[in-house]
């Protein structure tokens, strides 16, 4: 049967062959720790990590490849800043349409370290009015998240425009951008922010287990090690080193990942940034056109492939979300994921919550035809059920 894979907000899938061909060469050809000795194989690996490192600084445009901290994964990143920079008694803001990795953590400091928590509160299609952010602000505001995109819906949030809000205020501001590395132009400057968390294995094309957190100098005073350790420098001192990126680099590197993850972004540069993002537009306006031509599907977001990342969330009247998964693949070889994404949040917004929704995210390696494909199986399952 024919596959389509449609759960590119997940991970990216296939990947190309030169990702699994960087992490090989790496582990087979010098196969030693960065920053751990002085021998050839060993200087070979410490400058992957730094060529990798200046890559990643340079693709979100961050003034020092230093400022680059590799992490697991974004849920990590978001971790790091959120338990090393919050203290008793801060005010958070985040949205409505937040990943549960933003939500949890902050759950946990509410309990723990008494941090106060405003959700400003998105519309019914995830969208959301800046001035909500600045009207949340108060003399104890410490902290902004906010996604860049629902995984959900794909909805853009207003990053820049908080950013220019947030403009010489003494508040920091973190932008989750897991769901659009890779498709839109990100610059760290531009969007004035002072923490922007990547992860590696989806529209950066890397594989899992490897992420990231740029941050800007100022933060990087003010956030504390979430994990102490050796790094590899001033092993002297007891303490853990106070400069970037050892501050936040504790225990070896996931070298194999760092490597896949720079072919990865060799690959989104080489392929260009404007065509992936045109690529994915295209094929989301397609499928946005054909879902419109169905009574009975509801579609949720804002229905506009101009103002959402490539991921639509449906759910067809009088069926359950997890049954039709189950038929996309069964019959059709369509895979996607339904439910509730781990953003409960984003479908109480959206009102969804507690059935959540199906939702098909589409990536570079789709087709015209595969959109093709999932409307008419839409269709055919919509007239036998
Ligand atoms: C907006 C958003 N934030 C965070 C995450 C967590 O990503 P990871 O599992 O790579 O840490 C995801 C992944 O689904 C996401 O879509």
């Amino acid at each position: 049967m024919r596959e389509v894979y449609a759960d590119h907000a997940a991970t990216t899938f296939p990947r190309h062959p030169q990702v699994p061909e960087a992490m090989s060469s790496f582990l087979l050809d010098i196969g030693c720790s960065p920053g751990r000795g002085g021998y050839r194989r060993s200087l070979d690996a410490s400058r992957l990590v730094y060529d990798s490192r200046a890559l990643m600084a340079e693709f979100f445009k961050v003034p020092q490849p230093e400022q680059v901290v590799f992490t697991p994964s974004v849920t990590y990143s978001l971790n790091l800043l959120i338990k090393g920079l919050l203290q008793q008694g801060d005010h958070v803001i985040i949205s409505s349409m937040e990943h549960n990795s933003v939500v949890r953590p902050l759950t946990r400091l509410v309990r723990e370290r008494a941090v106060t928590l405003d959700v400003v509160q998105c519309n019914t299609d995830g969208t959301l009015d800046p001035l909500q952010v600045k009207n949340a602000i108060n003399n104890q505001t410490k902290l902004v998240v906010l996604t860049h995109a629902s995984n959900v819906t794909g909805t853009f949030l207003p990053v820049h425009e908080v950013g220019e809000i947030l403009k010489g205020k003494d508040i920091f501001y973190a932008i989750d951008v897991a769901q659009t590395a890779g498709s839109e132009s990100l610059g760290f400057g531009a969007m004035n922010c002072d923490y922007l968390a990547f992860t590696g294995h989806k529209g950066l094309l890397g594989p899992p287990g490897i992420g990231g957190l740029c941050i800007s100098e100022r933060a990087a005073e003010a956030t504390e090690s979430l994990v102490e350790g050796g790094t590899g420098s001033r092993s002297e001192d007891e303490n853990q080193p106070g400069f970037l990126p050892d501050k936040f680099e504790s225990g070896t590197l996931n070298v194999p990942g760092i490597a896949g993850l720079a072919a990865g972004v060799k690959l989104v540069n080489e392929l260009g940034l404007e065509t992936l993002q045109k690529h994915k537009r295209e094929l989301t306006a397609a499928l946005l056109l054909g879902l419109a031509e169905m009574p009975e599907i509801e579609v949720y977001g804002t229905k506009n492939p101009h103002t959402t990342a490539a991921t639509v969330s449906i759910n067809v009247k009088g069926m359950d979300n997890g049954d039709l998964s189950f038929m996309l693949e069964q019959g059709f070889g369509i895979m996607t994921r339904s439910g509730l994404h781990c953003s409960p949040l984003a479908h109480r917004t959206i009102g969804t919550f507690p059935q959540g929704t199906l939702r098909f995210s589409l990536g570079w390696t789709n087709t015209s035809s595969d959109v093709e494909h999932i409307l008419s199986a839409l269709s055919e399952i919509i007239r036998e059920n």
